[in-house]
């Protein structure tokens, strides 16, 4: 196991934030994640999980060590269409496996930025479909007693971008492999209207669905690898039906979605910022997409700092202006 020291964590993070870890190691296997948790130990500093990095923001220098989550391998089981993904793997390449394979399901989930093994961390969803409908279980090292545990999808308290991996008593299960439950059945899902209308209400085939996610995502959401961004920066907000309607009196036109719960809505976070310019603006070297309200973006030369201050003022704006608190979806470190 190698371990670097003052290590940039530029190319390690979706944003392009020139943040530096103390250490910086990969674990390309259980061995060296267990090694790499061993001398965070010795040495009494904190540990930080990452995959790819397309979630997190680093505020500052991370003082403790960086592991990059690096275990590869994807085993197929075409019989009973379950699949066994390694934590490292890269996340648009499951989706292309599986669905090349002929194991159907979580082709909307195609293009999402990020490894196998962080997927299930934030229950991750697009387009009608989120991860938590097709996790049979997950493998995982609990770093505080050293042993690996199986982890049935039922007792992993997967909600909206949410799961027991980010609450206080799951951060120590550290996700090594993740099984999945496909089909062999072709049902697409175009319950999610702007793909029902690129698909112009046609029943598609593999991968005219898979190619229809891809475009929409590309044409609405900025490419990392082109510009520093991590997706939705906060979480859509849960709202009672009838705060709904108390806006509805000065926003006729507001937009809102099933919340999975009798008496409440979903808001999109993109539309609340919308009303209120946030659109294309900017705040010392950080900037919202001109493309799309929830996704911050770094144009250049971003500090984490000035990301974090940025989403700060649009949230307090939110919140003077709606009387909504919004919640990053992002980690914030
Ligand atoms: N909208 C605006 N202004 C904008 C962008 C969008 O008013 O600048 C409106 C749209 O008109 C639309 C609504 O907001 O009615 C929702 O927009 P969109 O379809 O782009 O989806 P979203 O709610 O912003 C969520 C997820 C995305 C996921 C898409 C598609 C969250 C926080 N985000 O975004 O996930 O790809 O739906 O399913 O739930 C991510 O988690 O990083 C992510 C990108």
């Amino acid at each position: 196991m190698v371990i670097e020291e003052n290590a940039s964590l530029k190319y390690h993070n979706s944003f392009g934030i020139n943040a530096t870890a103390a250490y910086l190691s990969a674990a390309t296997s259980q061995r060296e994640l267990i090694d790499a948790l061993d001398f965070a130990d010795s040495r009494q500093i904190p540990v930080c999980i990452l995959g790819e990095g397309t979630n997190v923001l680093f505020t500052r220098d991370y003082p403790g060590l960086v592991v990059r989550m690096a275990m590869a391998g994807i085993e197929l089981d075409h019989d009973s269409a379950t699949v066994k993904a390694a934590a490292g793997e890269n996340w648009h390449r499951l989706v292309e496996t599986c669905m090349s394979n002929k194991l159907y399901g979580i082709e909307n989930l195609a293009l999402i930025p990020g490894t196998a093994g962080a997927a299930p961390v934030q229950n991750i969803g697009a387009y009608g479909i989120e991860l938590a409908a097709y996790v049979d279980r997950v493998e995982v090292l609990n770093a505080a007693t050293g042993r690996q545990q199986v982890i049935d999808a039922a007792d992993c308290e997967f909600a909206y971008r949410d799961s027991l991996f980010k609450q206080a008593n799951g951060s120590s299960l550290l996700i090594t492999a993740v099984h999945l439950q496909l089909s062999r059945d072709w049902q697409p899902n175009t319950s999610y209207g702007a793909l029902s209308n690129a698909l112009k209400g046609r029943e598609p085939r593999p991968q005219e669905l898979y190619d229809a996610v891809c475009s929409i995502r590309q044409s609405k959401l900025p490419d990392p690898k082109q510009v520093g961004n991590a997706g939705s920066f906060f979480k859509n907000p849960m709202v009672s039906e009838w705060k709904v309607e108390q806006l509805r009196a000065s926003y006729p036109d507001i937009v809102s979605f099933d919340a999975g719960e009798p008496g409440f809505r979903k808001l999109p976070a993109a539309w609340l910022l919308d009303q209120l310019g946030w659109k294309g603006r900017h705040r010392g070297t950080a900037a919202v997409s001109g493309e799309h309200a929830l996704v911050l973006i770094n144009p250049g030369q971003a500090t984490g700092e000035d990301v974090y201050l940025l989403a700060q003022e649009m949230s307090s704006n939110v919140l003077d202006e709606f009387g909504i608190a919004l919640q990053p979806e992002v980690r914030i470190i």
